[in-house]
Protein backbone atom coordinates (compact mmCIF):
# COMPACT_ATOMS: atom_id res chain seq x y z
CA UNK A 1 0.00 0.00 0.00
CA UNK A 2 2.33 2.57 0.86
CA UNK A 3 4.95 1.47 -2.26
CA UNK A 4 1.41 2.20 -4.28
CA UNK A 5 1.43 5.93 -2.83
CA UNK A 6 4.88 6.37 -3.24
CA UNK A 7 4.55 5.25 -6.80
CA UNK A 8 1.79 7.54 -7.33
CA UNK A 9 3.11 10.31 -5.27
CA UNK A 10 6.80 10.70 -6.23
CA UNK A 11 6.06 11.55 -10.48
CA UNK A 12 3.78 14.34 -8.73
CA UNK A 13 6.26 15.67 -6.64
CA UNK A 14 9.33 15.42 -8.81
CA UNK A 15 7.35 17.36 -11.34
CA UNK A 16 6.28 19.91 -8.93
CA UNK A 17 9.78 20.36 -8.08
CA UNK A 18 10.62 20.73 -11.75
CA UNK A 19 8.03 22.95 -12.64
CA UNK A 20 9.52 25.48 -9.91
CA UNK A 21 12.92 25.07 -9.98
CA UNK A 22 13.00 25.79 -13.53
CA UNK A 23 10.88 29.43 -12.61
CA UNK A 24 12.55 30.01 -9.26
CA UNK A 25 16.33 30.93 -8.56
CA UNK A 26 16.05 27.79 -5.69
CA UNK A 27 19.43 25.96 -6.59
CA UNK A 28 21.54 29.29 -6.44
CA UNK A 29 19.47 30.16 -3.04
CA UNK A 30 20.30 26.77 -1.79
CA UNK A 31 23.92 26.96 -2.57
CA UNK A 32 24.10 30.30 -0.85
CA UNK A 33 22.39 29.27 2.45
CA UNK A 34 24.90 25.94 2.07
CA UNK A 35 27.76 27.91 2.11
CA UNK A 36 27.22 29.41 5.63
CA UNK A 37 27.85 27.47 8.66
CA UNK A 38 27.08 27.84 12.55
CA UNK A 39 30.67 27.24 14.88
CA UNK A 40 30.12 24.40 17.23
CA UNK A 41 31.14 25.55 20.87
CA UNK A 42 30.06 25.53 24.24
CA UNK A 43 28.12 28.74 23.09
CA UNK A 44 26.49 27.73 20.12
CA UNK A 45 23.08 27.86 22.08
CA UNK A 46 22.47 31.47 21.93
CA UNK A 47 22.79 31.29 18.14
CA UNK A 48 19.17 30.55 18.18
CA UNK A 49 18.01 33.74 20.05
CA UNK A 50 17.99 35.48 17.09
CA UNK A 51 16.31 32.50 14.97
CA UNK A 52 13.18 32.63 18.29
CA UNK A 53 12.90 36.23 17.94
CA UNK A 54 12.12 36.00 13.59
CA UNK A 55 9.62 32.98 15.09
CA UNK A 56 7.53 35.18 17.83
CA UNK A 57 7.68 38.59 15.29
CA UNK A 58 5.84 36.12 12.69
CA UNK A 59 3.65 34.89 15.44
CA UNK A 60 2.48 38.92 15.83
CA UNK A 61 1.74 39.48 12.05
CA UNK A 62 -0.19 36.67 11.72
CA UNK A 63 -2.49 37.29 14.83
CA UNK A 64 -2.21 40.87 14.92
CA UNK A 65 -3.97 41.04 11.05
CA UNK A 66 -6.84 38.59 12.56
CA UNK A 67 -7.35 40.50 15.34
CA UNK A 68 -7.40 44.20 13.07
CA UNK A 69 -10.62 42.55 11.73
CA UNK A 70 -12.41 43.17 14.56
CA UNK A 71 -10.56 45.97 16.84
CA UNK A 72 -12.20 49.47 16.35
CA UNK A 73 -9.28 51.93 16.95
CA UNK A 74 -11.83 54.63 18.58
CA UNK A 75 -12.03 55.97 22.25
CA UNK A 76 -15.85 54.58 22.21
CA UNK A 77 -15.42 51.06 20.62
CA UNK A 78 -11.57 50.00 21.39
CA UNK A 79 -12.57 48.44 24.75
CA UNK A 80 -16.11 47.10 23.61
CA UNK A 81 -14.24 45.68 20.26
CA UNK A 82 -11.57 44.01 22.46
CA UNK A 83 -14.64 42.51 24.93
CA UNK A 84 -16.70 41.70 21.43
CA UNK A 85 -13.07 39.80 20.37
CA UNK A 86 -12.63 37.82 23.76
CA UNK A 87 -16.46 36.89 24.24
CA UNK A 88 -17.57 36.58 21.17
CA UNK A 89 -15.29 36.01 18.36
CA UNK A 90 -14.84 32.32 17.98
CA UNK A 91 -11.12 32.02 19.34
CA UNK A 92 -10.90 35.45 19.56
CA UNK A 93 -9.67 34.91 23.49
CA UNK A 94 -6.91 32.74 22.08
CA UNK A 95 -6.02 35.14 19.51
CA UNK A 96 -5.52 38.17 21.40
CA UNK A 97 -3.66 35.78 24.52
CA UNK A 98 -1.04 34.04 22.16
CA UNK A 99 -0.59 38.20 20.70
CA UNK A 100 -0.25 39.52 23.80
CA UNK A 101 2.07 36.40 25.47
CA UNK A 102 3.96 36.33 22.65
CA UNK A 103 4.75 40.06 22.37
CA UNK A 104 6.30 39.79 25.62
CA UNK A 105 8.21 36.21 25.12
CA UNK A 106 9.69 37.90 21.76
CA UNK A 107 10.83 40.93 23.62
CA UNK A 108 12.23 38.49 26.27
CA UNK A 109 14.26 36.28 23.36
CA UNK A 110 15.26 40.26 21.90
CA UNK A 111 16.41 41.16 24.99
CA UNK A 112 18.81 37.94 25.60
CA UNK A 113 19.92 37.94 21.90
CA UNK A 114 20.98 41.26 22.27
CA UNK A 115 22.78 40.64 25.61
CA UNK A 116 24.53 37.39 24.50
CA UNK A 117 25.82 38.51 21.33
CA UNK A 118 26.98 41.19 23.67
CA UNK A 119 29.09 39.07 25.54
CA UNK A 120 30.20 36.90 22.76
CA UNK A 121 31.26 40.32 21.06
CA UNK A 122 29.82 39.12 17.92
CA UNK A 123 29.51 43.00 16.73
CA UNK A 124 33.08 43.37 16.40
CA UNK A 125 34.30 43.60 12.89
CA UNK A 126 32.82 42.75 10.66
CA UNK A 127 30.16 43.17 12.14
CA UNK A 128 29.13 46.49 12.80
CA UNK A 129 26.29 46.94 10.53
CA UNK A 130 24.44 43.97 12.05
CA UNK A 131 24.86 45.32 16.17
CA UNK A 132 23.45 48.88 14.50
CA UNK A 133 20.37 47.10 12.19
CA UNK A 134 19.77 45.01 16.07
CA UNK A 135 20.24 48.20 18.03
CA UNK A 136 17.31 50.05 15.52
CA UNK A 137 15.18 46.95 15.70
CA UNK A 138 15.63 47.16 19.38
CA UNK A 139 13.67 50.57 19.23
CA UNK A 140 11.37 48.93 16.57
CA UNK A 141 10.25 46.20 18.92
CA UNK A 142 10.03 48.20 21.95
CA UNK A 143 7.50 50.79 19.65
CA UNK A 144 5.34 47.64 19.17
CA UNK A 145 5.01 47.55 23.22
CA UNK A 146 4.72 50.76 23.44
CA UNK A 147 1.93 51.66 20.59
CA UNK A 148 0.20 48.17 21.56
CA UNK A 149 -0.62 49.05 25.45
CA UNK A 150 -3.02 51.74 24.85
CA UNK A 151 -4.95 49.59 22.12
CA UNK A 152 -7.47 48.00 24.43
CA UNK A 153 -8.26 51.79 25.96
CA UNK A 154 -8.09 50.16 29.69
CA UNK A 155 -7.31 51.99 32.41
CA UNK A 156 -3.84 50.92 33.60
CA UNK A 157 -2.77 51.60 29.90
CA UNK A 158 -4.43 54.95 29.69
CA UNK A 159 -2.18 56.79 32.74
CA UNK A 160 1.06 55.04 31.19
CA UNK A 161 0.92 55.97 28.45
CA UNK A 162 0.27 59.68 29.56
CA UNK A 163 2.82 59.11 31.79
CA UNK A 164 5.54 57.57 28.79
CA UNK A 165 4.23 60.01 25.92
CA UNK A 166 5.35 62.95 28.37
CA UNK A 167 9.15 62.07 28.51
CA UNK A 168 10.59 63.56 25.34
CA UNK A 169 8.61 66.52 26.69
CA UNK A 170 12.09 67.59 27.81
CA UNK A 171 13.97 67.37 24.70
CA UNK A 172 15.35 70.81 23.73
CA UNK A 173 13.32 72.62 20.81
CA UNK A 174 11.57 69.43 19.59
CA UNK A 175 10.45 67.58 22.63
CA UNK A 176 6.87 69.61 22.74
CA UNK A 177 6.34 68.91 18.87
CA UNK A 178 7.06 65.17 19.71
CA UNK A 179 4.36 65.03 22.41
CA UNK A 180 1.83 66.43 20.76
CA UNK A 181 2.59 64.81 17.57
CA UNK A 182 2.34 61.02 19.21
CA UNK A 183 -0.87 62.48 21.52
CA UNK A 184 -2.84 64.34 18.64
CA UNK A 185 -3.19 67.22 20.97
CA UNK A 186 -2.10 68.44 24.48
CA UNK A 187 -3.66 64.79 26.27
CA UNK A 188 -4.30 61.87 25.30
CA UNK A 189 -7.68 61.42 23.90
CA UNK A 190 -9.77 60.81 20.81
CA UNK A 191 -6.92 61.40 18.57
CA UNK A 192 -4.28 59.47 20.50
CA UNK A 193 -5.93 55.80 19.67
CA UNK A 194 -5.88 56.24 15.72
CA UNK A 195 -2.36 57.74 15.72
CA UNK A 196 -1.34 54.37 17.91
CA UNK A 197 -2.97 51.97 15.86
CA UNK A 198 -1.29 53.67 12.64
CA UNK A 199 2.12 52.80 14.01
CA UNK A 200 1.41 49.95 15.32
CA UNK A 201 -0.48 47.90 12.24
CA UNK A 202 1.10 49.99 9.66
CA UNK A 203 4.50 51.93 9.84
CA UNK A 204 6.25 49.51 12.50
CA UNK A 205 5.33 46.62 11.24
CA UNK A 206 6.54 47.67 7.49
CA UNK A 207 9.97 49.56 8.93
CA UNK A 208 10.53 46.50 11.26
CA UNK A 209 10.03 43.75 8.46
CA UNK A 210 12.57 45.90 6.39
CA UNK A 211 14.98 46.02 8.80
CA UNK A 212 14.57 42.23 9.67
CA UNK A 213 15.44 41.37 6.08
CA UNK A 214 18.53 43.29 5.94
CA UNK A 215 19.72 42.10 9.32
CA UNK A 216 19.03 38.15 8.41
CA UNK A 217 20.98 39.12 5.14
CA UNK A 218 23.81 40.61 6.55
CA UNK A 219 24.33 37.53 8.74
CA UNK A 220 23.97 34.84 6.09
CA UNK A 221 26.65 36.97 4.44
CA UNK A 222 29.34 37.16 7.12
CA UNK A 223 28.38 34.01 8.71
CA UNK A 224 28.02 33.45 12.43
CA UNK A 225 30.97 34.76 14.55
CA UNK A 226 33.48 32.49 16.80
CA UNK A 227 33.52 34.15 20.33
CA UNK A 228 37.20 35.23 20.86
CA UNK A 229 38.77 32.64 23.52
CA UNK A 230 36.47 30.12 23.17
CA UNK A 231 37.95 26.53 21.75
CA UNK A 232 35.29 24.94 18.97
CA UNK A 233 34.75 21.47 18.91
CA UNK A 234 35.12 19.87 15.54
CA UNK A 235 33.44 20.44 12.34
CA UNK A 236 30.82 23.22 11.98
CA UNK A 237 27.09 22.91 11.58
CA UNK A 238 26.18 23.29 7.86
CA UNK A 239 23.07 26.20 8.22
CA UNK A 240 21.27 24.59 5.06
CA UNK A 241 19.71 21.70 5.96
CA UNK A 242 21.54 21.00 9.43
CA UNK A 243 20.64 24.35 11.52
CA UNK A 244 17.32 25.10 9.71
CA UNK A 245 16.18 21.98 11.44
CA UNK A 246 18.08 22.81 14.41
CA UNK A 247 16.26 26.28 14.39
CA UNK A 248 12.08 24.69 13.28
CA UNK A 249 12.96 22.67 15.99
CA UNK A 250 13.38 25.40 18.69
CA UNK A 251 10.90 27.31 16.51
CA UNK A 252 8.22 23.85 17.61
CA UNK A 253 9.03 23.70 21.18
CA UNK A 254 8.66 28.05 21.51
CA UNK A 255 5.40 27.04 19.87
CA UNK A 256 4.40 24.56 22.32
CA UNK A 257 5.42 26.98 25.28
CA UNK A 258 3.24 29.72 24.09
CA UNK A 259 0.31 27.50 23.66
CA UNK A 260 0.99 26.53 26.59
CA UNK A 261 0.59 29.72 28.46
CA UNK A 262 -1.98 31.46 26.15
CA UNK A 263 -4.10 28.71 26.92
CA UNK A 264 -3.85 27.77 30.42
CA UNK A 265 -3.40 31.45 31.64
CA UNK A 266 -5.52 33.44 29.03
CA UNK A 267 -4.32 37.19 28.53
CA UNK A 268 -6.84 39.27 30.80
CA UNK A 269 -8.30 43.42 30.48
CA UNK A 270 -8.42 45.83 32.63
CA UNK A 271 -11.60 48.25 32.95
CA UNK A 272 -12.34 50.75 30.31
CA UNK A 273 -10.45 54.30 30.42
CA UNK A 274 -11.99 56.93 32.01
CA UNK A 275 -10.77 59.87 31.30
CA UNK A 276 -12.31 62.14 34.14
CA UNK A 277 -11.77 59.54 36.77
CA UNK A 278 -8.35 59.94 38.84
CA UNK A 279 -5.50 57.95 38.29
CA UNK A 280 -5.83 54.46 39.53
CA UNK A 281 -3.64 52.58 41.68
CA UNK A 282 -0.61 50.39 39.90
CA UNK A 283 -0.80 52.64 36.93
CA UNK A 284 3.13 51.06 35.74
CA UNK A 285 4.30 50.56 32.31
CA UNK A 286 5.34 47.05 30.82
CA UNK A 287 7.77 45.23 32.30
CA UNK A 288 10.60 46.80 29.69
CA UNK A 289 9.83 49.98 30.54
CA UNK A 290 10.13 50.10 34.17
CA UNK A 291 14.10 50.79 34.36
CA UNK A 292 13.60 53.86 32.65
CA UNK A 293 10.34 54.42 34.81
CA UNK A 294 11.88 54.09 37.82
CA UNK A 295 14.97 55.64 37.44
CA UNK A 296 12.66 58.55 36.70
CA UNK A 297 10.62 58.12 39.69
CA UNK A 298 13.92 58.20 41.84
CA UNK A 299 15.57 60.95 40.52
CA UNK A 300 15.16 64.22 42.18
CA UNK A 301 12.81 66.18 40.26
CA UNK A 302 15.79 68.61 39.89
CA UNK A 303 19.49 68.28 39.78
CA UNK A 304 21.08 71.54 40.27
CA UNK A 305 20.33 73.68 37.86
CA UNK A 306 18.37 71.13 35.61
CA UNK A 307 14.72 69.53 35.51
CA UNK A 308 15.17 65.88 36.63
CA UNK A 309 13.34 64.46 33.29
CA UNK A 310 15.93 66.53 30.99
CA UNK A 311 19.12 64.84 32.82
CA UNK A 312 17.57 61.14 32.21
CA UNK A 313 16.45 62.01 28.60
CA UNK A 314 19.87 63.22 28.26
CA UNK A 315 21.52 60.43 30.10
CA UNK A 316 19.67 57.88 27.67
CA UNK A 317 20.31 59.83 24.70
CA UNK A 318 23.61 59.71 24.95
CA UNK A 319 23.81 56.35 26.66
CA UNK A 320 22.24 54.80 23.62
CA UNK A 321 24.72 56.71 21.45
CA UNK A 322 27.32 54.94 23.32
CA UNK A 323 25.54 51.64 22.97
CA UNK A 324 24.91 52.62 19.14
CA UNK A 325 28.45 52.99 18.44
CA UNK A 326 29.59 49.76 20.84
CA UNK A 327 31.59 48.50 17.97
CA UNK A 328 33.70 51.55 16.81
CA UNK A 329 33.96 51.95 20.57
CA UNK A 330 35.97 48.96 21.49
CA UNK A 331 39.48 49.59 21.35
CA UNK A 332 40.74 45.42 21.90
CA UNK A 333 38.76 44.58 18.96
CA UNK A 334 41.32 44.11 16.72
CA UNK A 335 43.31 42.22 19.25
CA UNK A 336 40.63 39.55 19.68
CA UNK A 337 41.08 40.15 24.04
CA UNK A 338 37.76 40.64 26.07
CA UNK A 339 37.64 44.28 26.69
CA UNK A 340 37.21 43.77 30.55
CA UNK A 341 36.37 47.47 30.84
CA UNK A 342 33.33 46.99 28.23
CA UNK A 343 32.09 43.75 29.80
CA UNK A 344 31.85 45.16 33.26
CA UNK A 345 30.10 48.23 32.13
CA UNK A 346 27.41 46.11 30.32
CA UNK A 347 26.98 43.93 33.42
CA UNK A 348 26.56 46.79 35.46
CA UNK A 349 23.75 48.15 33.21
CA UNK A 350 22.35 44.95 33.02
CA UNK A 351 21.95 44.18 36.70
CA UNK A 352 20.89 47.14 37.30
CA UNK A 353 17.85 47.12 35.08
CA UNK A 354 16.90 43.59 36.67
CA UNK A 355 17.15 44.77 40.16
CA UNK A 356 15.30 47.86 39.91
CA UNK A 357 12.56 46.12 38.10
CA UNK A 358 12.46 43.06 40.68
CA UNK A 359 12.43 46.37 43.52
CA UNK A 360 9.36 47.78 41.57
CA UNK A 361 6.75 45.35 42.72
CA UNK A 362 4.52 43.83 40.67
CA UNK A 363 3.54 43.83 37.34
CA UNK A 364 0.37 45.58 35.96
CA UNK A 365 -1.50 41.99 35.25
CA UNK A 366 -0.93 40.50 38.87
CA UNK A 367 -1.45 43.86 40.70
CA UNK A 368 -4.21 42.88 43.19
CA UNK A 369 -5.11 47.17 42.83
CA UNK A 370 -5.94 46.87 39.45
CA UNK A 371 -9.80 46.59 38.34
CA UNK A 372 -10.10 44.05 35.37
CA UNK A 373 -13.11 43.63 33.13
CA UNK A 374 -14.88 40.34 34.29
CA UNK A 375 -14.62 38.08 31.11
CA UNK A 376 -15.93 34.46 31.04
CA UNK A 377 -13.44 32.36 29.27
CA UNK A 378 -13.81 28.74 28.16
CA UNK A 379 -13.74 26.22 31.21
CA UNK A 380 -10.48 24.91 32.42
CA UNK A 381 -11.49 21.56 31.33
CA UNK A 382 -12.05 22.39 27.89
CA UNK A 383 -8.71 24.47 27.61
CA UNK A 384 -6.46 21.35 28.64
CA UNK A 385 -8.45 19.46 25.97
CA UNK A 386 -7.63 21.92 23.04
CA UNK A 387 -4.28 22.35 24.51
CA UNK A 388 -3.88 18.38 24.19
CA UNK A 389 -5.47 19.07 20.45
CA UNK A 390 -2.86 21.70 19.47
CA UNK A 391 0.37 20.14 20.80
CA UNK A 392 -0.11 16.72 19.86
CA UNK A 393 0.47 17.31 15.82
CA UNK A 394 3.78 20.17 17.27
CA UNK A 395 5.38 16.88 19.27
CA UNK A 396 5.26 14.50 16.39
CA UNK A 397 6.69 17.20 13.69
CA UNK A 398 9.60 17.89 16.22
CA UNK A 399 9.51 14.00 16.60
CA UNK A 400 10.10 13.67 13.08
CA UNK A 401 12.22 16.72 12.91
CA UNK A 402 14.96 15.19 15.86
CA UNK A 403 15.27 11.91 13.68
CA UNK A 404 16.21 13.39 10.67
CA UNK A 405 18.62 16.03 12.53
CA UNK A 406 19.75 12.45 13.84
CA UNK A 407 19.77 10.88 9.92
CA UNK A 408 21.65 13.64 8.83
CA UNK A 409 24.56 14.00 11.49
CA UNK A 410 24.55 10.30 12.98
CA UNK A 411 25.83 7.75 10.34
CA UNK A 412 26.38 4.14 11.08
CA UNK A 413 26.65 5.02 15.29
CA UNK A 414 29.58 7.86 14.26
CA UNK A 415 28.93 11.92 14.84
CA UNK A 416 29.22 13.56 11.93
CA UNK A 417 30.92 16.29 13.67
CA UNK A 418 33.59 14.27 15.55
C1 LIG B 1 13.68 41.93 15.78
C2 LIG B 1 14.87 41.86 16.32
C3 LIG B 1 15.97 40.92 15.88
C4 LIG B 1 15.92 39.80 15.11
C5 LIG B 1 14.68 39.18 14.48
C6 LIG B 1 17.26 39.27 15.00
C7 LIG B 1 17.61 38.12 14.31
C8 LIG B 1 18.90 37.60 14.24
C9 LIG B 1 19.24 36.30 13.70
C10 LIG B 1 18.24 35.28 13.14
C11 LIG B 1 20.58 36.16 13.81
C12 LIG B 1 21.41 34.91 13.44
C13 LIG B 1 21.34 33.87 14.55
C14 LIG B 1 21.90 34.37 15.87
O1 LIG B 1 23.11 34.64 15.95
O2 LIG B 1 21.10 34.48 16.82
C15 LIG B 1 21.11 37.37 14.39
C16 LIG B 1 22.45 37.65 14.62
C17 LIG B 1 22.93 38.83 15.17
N1 LIG B 1 22.19 39.84 15.73
FE1 LIG B 1 20.18 39.97 15.71
N2 LIG B 1 18.12 40.10 15.68
C18 LIG B 1 17.37 41.11 16.25
C19 LIG B 1 17.84 42.13 17.07
C20 LIG B 1 19.19 42.34 17.38
C21 LIG B 1 19.68 43.31 18.34
C22 LIG B 1 18.81 44.19 19.24
C23 LIG B 1 21.05 43.26 18.28
C24 LIG B 1 22.05 44.08 19.06
C25 LIG B 1 21.94 45.36 19.28
C26 LIG B 1 21.42 42.24 17.31
C27 LIG B 1 22.71 41.93 16.92
C28 LIG B 1 23.06 40.79 16.21
C29 LIG B 1 24.42 40.41 15.92
C30 LIG B 1 25.72 41.19 16.27
C31 LIG B 1 24.36 39.16 15.28
C32 LIG B 1 25.53 38.31 14.78
C33 LIG B 1 25.76 37.18 15.77
C34 LIG B 1 26.91 36.29 15.37
O3 LIG B 1 27.32 36.33 14.22
O4 LIG B 1 27.37 35.55 16.23
N3 LIG B 1 20.26 41.69 16.80
N4 LIG B 1 20.06 38.24 14.66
Amino acid sequence: MIQYIKNRVSPLSLSIRDWYTGRLPVATIRNHLQKKTVPRHRHTVWYYLGGLTVFFFVVQLLTGVLLMIYYKPTIEGAHQSVVYIINEVPFGWLIRSIHSWAANLMIATLLLHMITVFYLQAYRPPRELMWMSGFILLFLILGFGFTGYLLPWDDVAFYATQIGTEVPKSIPVIGPTIVTLLRGGEDIGEATIPRMYTLHVFVLPFATFLLIGIHLFLNQYYGSSKPAGTPTKGKSIPFYPNFVLRDIRAWGIAFILLLCVAILMPWGLGQEADILRPAPEGVKPEWYFIPMYQTLNILPSHIWIFDGETVLNTMMMLGGLIVFLLPFLDRKAKHEERNLFIVSAGTVLILYCIVITLLSGPLPGEDPAVQETKIEFPSFEYRINLLMYFITPLIILIFFIVLKIRQLEFHKGQNYYE
